[in-house]
């Protein structure tokens, strides 16, 4: 066995090597370990015995390797423990030769010389068939593990790692938010409560009213977080704990607001495009609709667009938020992501500008994915004048003194600004292709769902 494969703590611990991949190998890495002799470790997806030669498929959560045992080169112990009772994924070290193979998974193959069981795995609840979702759900810790699911939340961290570089590289502040807060953030309808010393506290909805305020602090700020909704629908595209990034800039109109969207949201693609080709063909993503995703979207007003659904034989009228089955058919016009702006005051939140053009209407968008995949974006300019936003308040019979802070910021140098939360698992949805929320979250929060 190499040095580096050991498992003495004084010797991995001390200088650079300290770091655990340093004990053995990482399997993404053996195409540059051609002819030598290398240590993994990980956990077996299949054994195939063929008479006298065995493969053994081993995923070490950087890839998978295929590890070929032939019989009359290993001592007995070695052989048996390679190919009777190795159930799937018991946890096993193997030692052996990089063969490189341009048909092999990973581009290489590992001729086995050692192998030692770590774990012997009982009977694995998830085999090779079709399962329902439900029970794939409740195995969820285990479920984790396989090809689709490992695909589709390594695209999400790609992702939400995008949203950091995205802002981070463009000046913006990082401002982390309380989940426990004492105003409602976004509408009553949809709050978690809990007992908090005598008082309720909410779960955030948002975090958005606090990187409001540390906007005359740094200017370009955003946050990123876990939000909740008490949501009662049993839809694809909620879930009841999701995660917002709400970028807030300070003398952002909704016209800039509009344009920061379309650079964020094509940055985004481009990076899953990028970065994440292997996952999205694991996933079978037909990526030709997003290859074309670039400014500018195009843009809707939310009165053209009751007129469209009219004219498509829908019955909403005007005042009405548009729901799911108003945005699939709107977004369906367009490759592209599509903004709709400017919605009725009653059928949005208390913050947004009012319509100078039309107070019947606020200063705010909506950006729908295409391909029926919804609402990705909600944001804003927010309303900066006092009385108004006082009125707003009055108007949704939200409790006054919750929000005085909250009025501190247009009674101290109130300012034009503008922000919007794009929600991560609707977005990684959109992009992976897959039909439901839930899997883009690595344990999803349901109305009938608080485990695993
Ligand atoms: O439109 P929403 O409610 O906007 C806000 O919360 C604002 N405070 C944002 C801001 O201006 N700073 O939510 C924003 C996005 C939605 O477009 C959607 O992508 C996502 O959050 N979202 C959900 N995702 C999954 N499950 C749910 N229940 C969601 N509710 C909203
Ligand atoms: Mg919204």
């Amino acid at each position: 066995m190499p040095s580096k494969a050991t498992h003495d703590p004084n010797q991995v611990t001390q200088g650079k090597n300290w770091m655990i991949q340093d004990r053995y190998t990482e399997v993404k890495d053996l195409p540059g370990h051609e002819g030598e002799q290398v240590t993994i470790a990980g956990w077996v997806e299949t054994v195939r015995v063929h008479g006298k030669v065995a493969f053994i498929v081993v995923r070490d959560g950087t890839g998978l390797v295929q590890c070929v045992l032939v019989k009359k080169e290993l001592s007995p112990a070695v052989w048996e423990g390679g190919t009777e009772d190795l159930s799937q994924e018991s946890t096993v070290q193997i030692t052996g030769q990089v063969k490189l193979d341009d048909r092999a998974p990973g581009g290489a193959e590992l001729k086995v010389e050692g192998l030692e069981v770590l774990d012997r795995a009982g009977e694995y609840p998830i085999q090779p068939k079709e399962h329902g979702v439900e029970f794939l759900m409740d195995h969820r810790h285990l479920w984790l593990r396989s090809s689709q699911q490992r695909a589709g939340l390594r695209v999400r961290a790609e992702v939400t790692q995008a949203i950091h570089d995205f802002y981070y590289e463009r000046g913006f502040t990082r401002i982390d938010t309380p989940i426990l807060t004492g105003a409602i953030g976004e509408s009553a309808g949809t709050l978690f409560s809990t007992e908090y010393f005598g008082e309720t506290a909410y779960l955030a909805q948002t975090g958005q009213l606090y990187v409001e305020a540390a906007c005359p602090a740094f200017r370009k700020v955003y946050c990123f977080g876990p939000t909740f909704r008490a949501e009662k629908s049993k839809t694809r595209r909620h879930l009841t704990e999701f995660w917002m990034v709400e970028p807030e800039v300070a003398f952002a109109d909704s016209e800039d607001n509009m344009r920061l969207q379309e650079e964020f949201v094509t940055y985004l693609v481009e990076r899953a495009l990028d970065r994440c080709s292997e996952e999205l063909e694991v996933l079978e993503r037909d990526t030709s609709g997003l290859e074309k995703v670039r400014p500018p979207f195009p843009r809707m007003s939310y009165t053209e667009a009751v007129e469209f659904l009219q004219s498509r034989g829908s019955d909403i009228e005007w005042g009405r938020d548009l729901g799911g089955a108003d945005e699939t058919i709107l977004a369906a016009e367009s490759e592209l992501p599509t903004f709709i702006y400017n919605y009725p005051t009653e059928a949005k939140a208390f913050y947004m500008k009012e319509n100078p053009d039309d107070p019947r209407t606020v200063l705010c968008n909506d950006l729908l994915a295409p391909e029926g995949y919804g609402e990705i974006i909600g944001g804003s300019q927010r309303e900066d004048d006092l009385d108004r936003l006082l009125t707003r308040i009055r108007e949704e019979d939200l409790p006054e003194e919750a929000y005085e802070w909250y009025l501190d910021l247009r009674r101290y140098g109130s300012f034009v600004h503008s922000g919007f939360g794009l929600g991560v698992e609707r977005t990684v949805a959109w992009i992976t292709g897959r039909p439901h929320v839930r899997e883009m979250i690595p344990f999803p929060r349901l109305m009938n769902r608080l485990t695993p």
